[in-house]
């Protein structure tokens, strides 16, 4: 749902970006900006400014930049909805309820009964958990080294004996049988009735990224069958595109996302403090959830159960992270089972080691697949060469493809030549992959004409943006048109009407804009580091220049154009005209 531009333009001008940014870093005012440490990326020194004047932040490290809007949608991963909603939230404002029809209303109004159901349920078991029957379940929960504060965090319960309790307090709240069964906390039986589906185990409410409890998961203390109970899949429950755990691991900035089995692995591994674990929700790792994990990393470390099931799914997750283009890596957890086990007994300095040296998910495949041959017998290490030969032919970019050739040769004391030979004849039988499109770096290429050419239009219009009162006295001389580049001239022509209204909002530009890489894009333009110069000569003989490049790389493109835009022609003489006069005049800054 969009919101109409006003709605969003109020929103953003009552949340001060200083105010807002602060809230997550930690800032300090030096001149005109507040200075602190990158959210976005690792820094030491302050490279991340936030202005006050134009409501934008930009960091000169590693580019990011934006508005309030882009601010959180990159810190929280939210889309431009979502942060418009936050936000909206946070200054008080009431945003007007989407337009659904009848249908779509219905449906809504049924998941959020089964948000609410599910929530008094969480509040129900945790409420158990502290009363003299949850007695059992604390201490289990405390035997496996839980403290009071983790069991608080993950809202952990307890079901207890009889089920009785739950339904009745459920019902006293006003839920109907229906809908308490369709969330899977319920089943009926004839004899019995209505009773719960979980009971004497203790409870892990699963919360989606916002933090709401879509499930549960329960268990059963000690040994028992099953081990786990989960919630069936309900329509808020998608156990395909949810993670146990990223409500809190999605901020946790650690630059990676650590992927484990349990519940219990990923708790354990909060407690430690590395809080970006995560866990599938008692199915195997799929590719929703991979394409989930890469909003929010590209680096994905597999810590799975060191033992037979435990590799098998973890190198199914590597297939799966790479067709998501996520880069995997495997921890080791020997000698213990899963990272639960090896925090327990080594700590997290120890842990900490072993995700330093995590194996690459290729050498880790490799190493599992040579543990099916017997290298000591000729023909089944041929075997072995060429069922990796196979897989190098997996690598679509070429430079990729030869590193790891090298590296595997060399490991495994494979003649190079034989092993690029082996790979050559596996690719004539089968081809190559193809190379995969690779997303928007974001970074431009530096020191071509183009490049600055476009920093001759960042540097106008920061300037401008810097100082609206230069505007007034080069408008005649440039215009929207002059930008050459599409997101510049579009912004151009904002920011002129604007000025020409007299408005000054740049960071309301921003908001224009839906798409990141956009606003990313836009809060660059406008945060470009001008030249540092004293006198007024200086300056006015910079504006000149700067201007008088944008002039004349606006009519070079446009005579470029002329053979196929009759309409150009007009253009290219005035232009030319133009330029002329131009680099006669002097603009006075006084
Ligand atoms: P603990 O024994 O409590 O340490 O469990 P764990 O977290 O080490 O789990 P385990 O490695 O045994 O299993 C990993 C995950 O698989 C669990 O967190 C559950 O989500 C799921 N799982 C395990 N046992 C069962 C089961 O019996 N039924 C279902 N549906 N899921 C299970
Ligand atoms: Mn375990």
């Amino acid at each position: 749902m969009f919101y109409p531009e006003e709605l969003v333009e109020e929103v953003r001008l009552k949340n001060d970006i200083v105010d807002v940014v602060s809230g997550y870093v930690r800032l300090q005012k030096k001149g005109a900006n507040h200075w602190g440490c990158c959210p976005f990326h690792n820094e030491k020194t302050p490279s991340f400014a936030v202005n006050g004047a134009k409501q934008m932040y930009h960091c000169f490290g590693c580019g990011a930049g934006g508005n309030v809007y882009t601010f959180v949608m990159n810190y929280e991963n939210y889309t431009f909805p979502e942060a418009v909603k936050m936000l909206a939230q946070r200054a008080g404002v009431t945003l007007p309820e989407a337009e659904y029809d009848e249908e779509q209303k219905k449906r809504q109004n049924h998941r959020q009964r089964l948000l609410d159901v599910n929530k008094e349920a969480a509040t129900f078991f945790y409420y158990q958990l502290r009363s003299p029957q949850g007695q059992v379940g604390y201490r289990y929960l405390a035997d496996r080294a839980l403290s009071d504060e983790t069991m608080r965090r993950f809202g952990l319960g307890y079901a207890g004996k009889s089920g009785a309790g739950l339904i009745q307090h459920l019902k006293q709240k006003g839920f109907e049988d229906k809908l308490i069964i369709e969330a899977g906390l319920g089943s009926y039986n004839e004899r019995t009735g209505l009773l719960s589906q979980f009971w004497n185990r203790v409870m892990y409410p699963i919360q989606d990224i916002r933090g709401k409890v879509i499930g549960f998961g329960g268990r059963v203390m000690g040994e028992g069958e099953p081990k786990y109970l989960n919630s069936p899949e309900t329509p808020i429950f998608d156990k395909r595109r949810n993670l146990y755990g990223l409500n809190f691991a999605r901020t946790a900035r650690s630059g990676n996302i650590i992927l484990c089995e349990g519940y219990m692995d990923v708790i354990a591994m909060h407690q430690a403090g590395f809080t970006q674990a995560v866990a599938s929700l008692g199915t195997a790792f799929t590719a929703e959830q991979a394409v989930l994990l890469g909003r929010y990393t590209d680096n994905v470390l597999l810590a799975y159960d060191s033992d037979g099931a435990g590799v098998k799914a973890a190198l199914r997750g590597i297939g799966i992270l790479r067709d998501a283009g996520l880069s995997g890596k495997i921890i080791n957890m020997q000698p213990y089972k899963d990272p639960d086990e090896f925090i327990k007994n080594l700590g997290r300095e120890a842990f900490q080691e072993r995700i330093d040296q995590a194996e690459n998910s290729f050498f880790f495949e490799i190493r599992m697949l040579e543990r099916d041959y017997d290298l000591k017998d000729p023909e089944s290490k041929t075997l072995f060469y060429k069922e990796i030969a196979k897989k190098l032919c997996g690598f679509s970019v070429d430079v990729e493809r030869e590193n790891y050739l090298e590296a595997i040769a060399e490991k495994y004391h494979i003649g190079f030549e034989n092993l690029r030979r082996l790979v050559g004849s596996y690719a004539m039988q089968t081809g190559l992959d193809k190379p995969p499109e690779r997303p928007k770096s974001g970074l431009q290429p530096k020191n071509t004409p183009q490049e600055s050419n476009r920093r001759s239009q960042r540097l106008l219009l920061t300037w401008i943006v810097d100082d609206p009162a230069i505007y007034p006295k080069i408008a005649r001389y440039v215009g929207p048109e002059d930008f050459t580049e599409e997101l510049y001239r579009q912004v151009a022509g904002r920011l002129f009407q604007d000025l020409e209204a007299g408005q000054y909002q740049p960071a309301a530009i921003i908001s224009m804009f839906q798409d990141q890489e956009e606003q990313r894009r836009v809060a660059e333009l406008f945060n470009t580091n001008l030249p540092q110069l004293n006198t007024r000569q200086e300056r006015e003989k910079a504006l000149h220049d700067i201007l008088y490049a944008v002039k004349k790389n606006s009519y070079e493109q446009l005579t470029m154009r002329l053979g196929s835009d009759v309409n150009a022609l007009g253009r290219v003489v005035s232009g030319k005209k133009a330029l002329e006069e131009l680099a006669k005049t002097h603009i006075s800054l006084e």
